[in-house]
């Protein structure tokens, strides 16, 4: 299984220094230095309000820091994904969808069975997109940033309301993207999995991890995270 390779970019395509926000007399985060490198996978941990969203939202450009700097690379595309922001066409199948996000390249053929690893096989791929169910949309936004040419991915809680098994899919088909992740979660075994080279917690505590696995995960630190949920 093969996703089309990202579009080239320089060593580190995202970063940020010094970044701090505040809303009003809420300090959401202050001073973050922060470097995705191509092709790593970083993740973004902490509780309901830590302010996991609004570091995405000031990655992505959406949001600007009171102070500091978010540098956008040598060639970095970046994807986002978030839960409240639909970026499908209702109107168009679920093939159409990751077709005119996918270069021209990739075959027919090669969409069918990314498609398929996002567990959309047979008839579903002509399904309109309106008609998904929640988590069917989840996973055809993840699979349309993945086809896309983004180098970097910024998810959001990407498998909140996925059930365990499709979970456990849509991250075995993650892992094959060759691009970077930054993945927002609150859930333990997920980071487990994900296997990422350096762990964010919110607030504030950078942490890197040689390779995280049940043997040598413990939780941060800074705060309780939520356990296993199903996922094994
Ligand atoms: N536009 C805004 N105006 C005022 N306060 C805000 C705004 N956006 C976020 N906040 C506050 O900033 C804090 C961080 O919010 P954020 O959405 O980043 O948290 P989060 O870690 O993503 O939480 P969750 O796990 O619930 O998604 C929260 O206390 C929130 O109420
Ligand atoms: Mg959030």
């Amino acid at each position: 299984m093969r996703f089309p390779a990202p579009s080239p970019c320089g060593k580190t395509p995202l970063s940020a220094a010094g970044l701090t926000k505040s809303y009003g007399s809420l300090e959401v985060f202050s001073g973050i230095d922060l470097a995705i490198d191509r092709g790593s996978r970083v993740v973004i941990l902490g509780l309901n309000g830590a302010g996991k969203t609004t570091l995405l939202r000031v990655l992505s450009g959406i949001e600007r820091p009171d102070a500091g700097e978010v540098v956008q690379g040598h060639g970095l595309q970046l994807g986002y994904y978030a839960q409240e922001h639909e970026t499908l066409d209702a109107s168009q199948t679920v093939y159409e969808n990751v077709r005119h996000k996918a270069p021209p390249k990739v075959s027919d053929a090669e969409l069918r069975r990314i498609l398929g690893s996002f567990l959309f096989g047979g008839e579903r791929i002509d399904q309109l997109a309106g008609t998904l169910s929640g988590g069917e949309k989840t996973r055809l936004a993840l699979a349309t940033l993945v086809v896309s040419a983004a180098n970097v991915l910024l998810l959001d809680e990407p498998t909140n309301n996925l059930d365990p098994a499709s979970r456990g899919e849509v991250l075995k088909a993650l892992h094959t993207y060759a691009g970077a992740i930054v993945l927002v979660t609150m859930i333990l075994v997920l980071c487990r999995r994900f296997l990422p080279s350096m762990s964010f917690s919110c607030p504030m505590a950078l942490r890197t991890l040689g390779a995280m696995t049940s043997a040598t995960w413990s939780p941060s630190p800074d705060g309780p995270l939520i356990d296993a949920d199903g996922v094994t």
